[in-house]
């Protein structure tokens, strides 16, 4: 079998691996650029080809500025092999163009909306000013067919970040509006493998190509939260990534469906996980089984294990986020993963994390209880937050400087991830003590029946700031409220 097949390609591969941990570099052109040989990497030749997203073209000579131009249009993309869909895109294709910028970059996207309705761009995670939000009337006005917006900000933090539009969202999101923003730290420790963004979807076609009308399934619809049955990385079903046994990949992965939860299996293999929403975390973790919930990301190490040659199929597992959501249901394939048949070689000692994050000061701070709720009124049902639907909802308050901790309750028969814009916050245990370890996020689930705790630190940018259900569904049927974080003696408006 293979040892006896270690000859002297192998051995090259093996001294190519043991320089691995220097090799990729934050700058090193990873996904979206031509692939690095094989050689200067140890991962099999085309490793990421079937995956890498399209790069959005940097059109600005400042080296500190990333300036894209980004269309949004109805385009014919296939998915199902000899069909085409008429997708809602960001440039032509589904995912959108990545964004690639390094922290403290200021990043301008000149937006055109030729879409046959309005829409707008939010910025997924990242902590900008609020008339850059893309949420309308809050941030500004909705971009109506034919206009265009200039969205100008920095990027204050490393991450993996996602845009989308917030208007109709269950609609445009599920028919194709999503692209992935990836900022890099120069500083950040390299040597956690060669890495590649997946962004993880779903689409309702049939097997036509058609999409389903957006009402389709009606109110029950709408409270399980629409689930298509084409699964998709990168806009492909299963499609393959290659890998080399022993050599480490850097798998930087959001999860961009209306309302599916991914919960992940790779037969024989662990994900350590590095990072989440808001960059690396203090120490890393080791998991079995990878769950990534709608708006969230995550960043793993995987070392490929097993027989050179063979190939293992990534499985999305049913995940239990409440009532029918797990019953009754098959795993699906998602993704092959091919080992290269030459070459394997010893897996590296991985290097740790080691960001420190500081837990926030919670003593005196102020206190605010939210809630999930669902109101049935005439045979009708309202989701709402604290009993509300959005719209008719007072915003909560908050001013810049100050700390928070949040109670978000959930009392349906689903789990709610939990979204804040503008804002990373922390969990905490139920007796107010930080969750170890303590990572920044933006995404956070709520469980049935449960409760979680959050402190937030506002900083110095006041607005109006959402915070919402992430299954778009339930989100669109009322579960939003907002935030108005006002300065310290400063009249509190509403826009
Ligand atoms: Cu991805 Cu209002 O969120
Ligand atoms: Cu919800």
């Amino acid at each position: 079998m293979y040892p006896q097949r270690i000859t002297r390609l192998a051995s090259a591969l093996l001294l190519a691996a043991c320089s691995f941990s220097q090799p990729s570099g934050p700058f090193a052109p990873d996904s979206g650029t031509s692939p690095p040989p094989a050689a200067a990497t140890g991962q099999p030749k085309g490793w990421d080809d079937d995956l890498r997203l399209r790069l959005a073209e940097d059109r600005n000579p400042d080296p500190r500025t990333v300036e894209v131009n980004i269309e949004a249009r109805v385009s014919q993309v296939s998915f199902l092999p000899g069909t085409t869909t008429p997708a809602w895109t960001y440039d032509g294709g589904v995912p959108g163009p990545m964004i690639r910028a390094n922290v403290g970059d200021r990043v301008i996207v000149n937006f055109t909306n030729n879409l046959p309705e309005e829409t707008t761009i939010h910025w997924h995670g990242l902590r900008i000013p609020v008339e850059m939000d893309g949420v309308p009337k809050h941030s500004g006005p909705a971009i109506r067919p034919g206009e265009t917006f200039r969205y100008d900000f920095t990027v204050p933090d490393a991450g993996l970040f996602w845009y989308h539009p917030h208007f109709h969202s269950t609609a445009q999101v599920g028919d194709g509006l999503y692209g992935t923003l990836l900022v890099d730290d120069p500083k950040e420790l390299a040597g956690f493998g060669d890495s590649v963004v997946l962004q993880l979807s779903d689409m309702s076609i049939d097997e036509k190509g058609r999409l389903s009308a957006h009402d389709a399934g009606g109110m029950f619809s709408t409270l399980f939260g629409r689930e298509g049955g084409a699964l998709l990385v990168n806009g492909k079903l299963n499609p393959v990534l290659r890998a080399r046994v022993g050599v480490p990949q850097r798998w930087r992965i959001v999860n961009s469906a209306r309302s599916r939860y991914f919960q992940l299996s790779l037969p024989g293999h662990k994900f350590v996980r590095i990072g989440g929403d808001g960059g690396l975390i203090g120490r890393a973790i080791e998991l079995e089984q990878l769950v990534i919930i709608p708006g969230e990301r995550v960043d793993v190490v995987v070392v490929p294990t097993g027989q050179p040659g063979a190939e293992i199929s990534m499985r999305w597992v049913p995940y239990d986020r409440g009532y029918g959501t797990a019953f009754n249901r098959p795993e699906e394939p998602l993704m092959r993963f091919q080992l290269a048949s030459d070459g394997a070689v010893s897996p590296p000692q991985l290097p740790s994390p080691t960001r420190v994050i500081a837990p926030l000061d919670t003593k005196d701070v102020t206190e605010v209880n939210i809630e999930f709720t669902r109101n049935d009124i005439d045979g009708k049902f309202f989701l709402g937050i604290n009993g509300i639907p959005s719209g008719h909802d007072e915003p909560f308050k908050g001013q810049t400087g100050e700390t928070q901790v949040w109670t978000i309750g959930n009392r349906i028969d689903w789990d709610h991830p939990f979204h804040l814009h503008g804002f990373f916050f922390q969990v905490l245990n139920a007796d107010g003590t930080p969750k170890e370890p303590i990572e920044w996020k933006d995404t956070v689930n709520v469980p049935v029946k449960k409760q979680v705790k959050i402190a937030i630190k506002y900083d110095d940018r006041p607005g109006m700031w959402m915070f919402h259900c992430h299954i778009l569904d339930h989100a669109d049927a009322g579960m939003m409220g907002m935030l108005e974080l006002t300065k310290p003696g400063a009249p509190s408006h509403q826009p």
